[in-house]
């Protein structure tokens, strides 16, 4: 495995940080994970603005150009070839004596590698995966993609330990996303998800599914999601770049709908393949 690490492309084990990186001692930098399908970034460019928004958000400067992240990519992706892949890019602030307040004159830390995307496998396919509702403890800027993830890791490990995948998060009664992805649910034939704000990432993945259906004729609506209208839905879908479309089949031990990956489901998952696919 070959990692870029601040202008050099190095083995796993010869990439080193200091342990008074900002990143290490504070969480203080931000991340994107961009899959790669078909040796092609899908979405490059919205992952890169996404990118940007994170880095201006927190006021670290923008280490490199669009091109410079295009070329930085390419790059690594030659020295790590393989199938589904992922890219994973962490921009911290960089190193410095430990204070809270940003030193004078500080380097930003560039690493980027890259990880293979596990196929989401035909039972998950066939059957779904369960999910828990739990609270929302994150801070209250969710748009920021910052590498600070405690809440979601601890959420996560809350939904594993109860033998579901994912936890769904709610806050001020409304259920906004999940641990790492982004909710839907079909509610009277309708999609719907949560309008982008600070309550949750704005996913590109999310972005995507909203764009395919709306340009394939299914209704979308972007409206805010209270929880108790979680257990009544026909369907519930949660998405993120490395886990694709996941259907919901059961929340808090209860059957979602019918117990099965749904109609719209079947419908957007195979508008997204294809997408994948060209
Ligand atoms: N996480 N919401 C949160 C909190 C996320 O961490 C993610 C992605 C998403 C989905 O965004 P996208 O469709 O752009 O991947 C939503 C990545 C995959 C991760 O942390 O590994």
């Amino acid at each position: 495995k070959i990692i870029y690490l601040n202008g050099e492309f190095l083995p796993e084990e010869g990439a080193r940080v200091s342990v008074l990186d900002r990143g290490f001692l504070f969480g203080d930098g931000v991340y994107e994970v961009i899959p790669v399908f078909g040796g092609r970034p899908l979405r490059l460019a919205e992952h890169l603005d996404r990118l940007a928004h994170s880095l201006a958000e927190t006021r670290i400067p923008d280490p490199l150009s669009r091109q410079g992240w295009t070329a930085l990519f390419d790059e690594l992706l030659s020295h790590n070839p393989g199938g589904d892949r992922s890219i994973y890019v962490q921009v911290t602030r960089g190193v410095a004596p430990r204070e809270h307040a940003f030193p004078e004159a500080i380097t930003p830390t560039v690493m980027a590698m890259v990880n293979p995307i596990r196929p989401l496998g035909d039972q998950v396919l066939a059957q779904g995966v369960a999910a828990v509702v739990i609270p929302d403890h994150r801070w209250a800027r969710c748009d920021i993609k910052a590498i600070t993830l405690l809440a979601n890791v601890l959420a996560r490990q809350e939904a594993v330990d109860s033998g579901a995948t994912e936890a769904i998060l709610v806050r001020n009664g409304l259920a906004t996303e999940g641990a790492a992805s982004n909710l839907f649910l079909v509610a009277d034939g309708v999609i719907v998800t949560p309008p982008k704000d600070h309550s949750l990432l704005g996913g590109i993945t999310r972005d995507l599914v909203v764009e395919l259906a709306e340009a394939n004729g299914l209704p979308v609506m972007e409206t805010r999601i209270p929880e108790d209208s979680l257990q009544g839905a026909e369907e519930i879908w949660l998405t993120s770049s490395t886990r694709e479309i996941l259907p919901v089949t059961r929340l808090d031990g209860r059957r979602v709908g019918h117990g099965q990956p749904g109609p719209v489901w079947q419908r957007v998952h195979a508008l997204y393949q294809d997408y994948k696919a060209h």
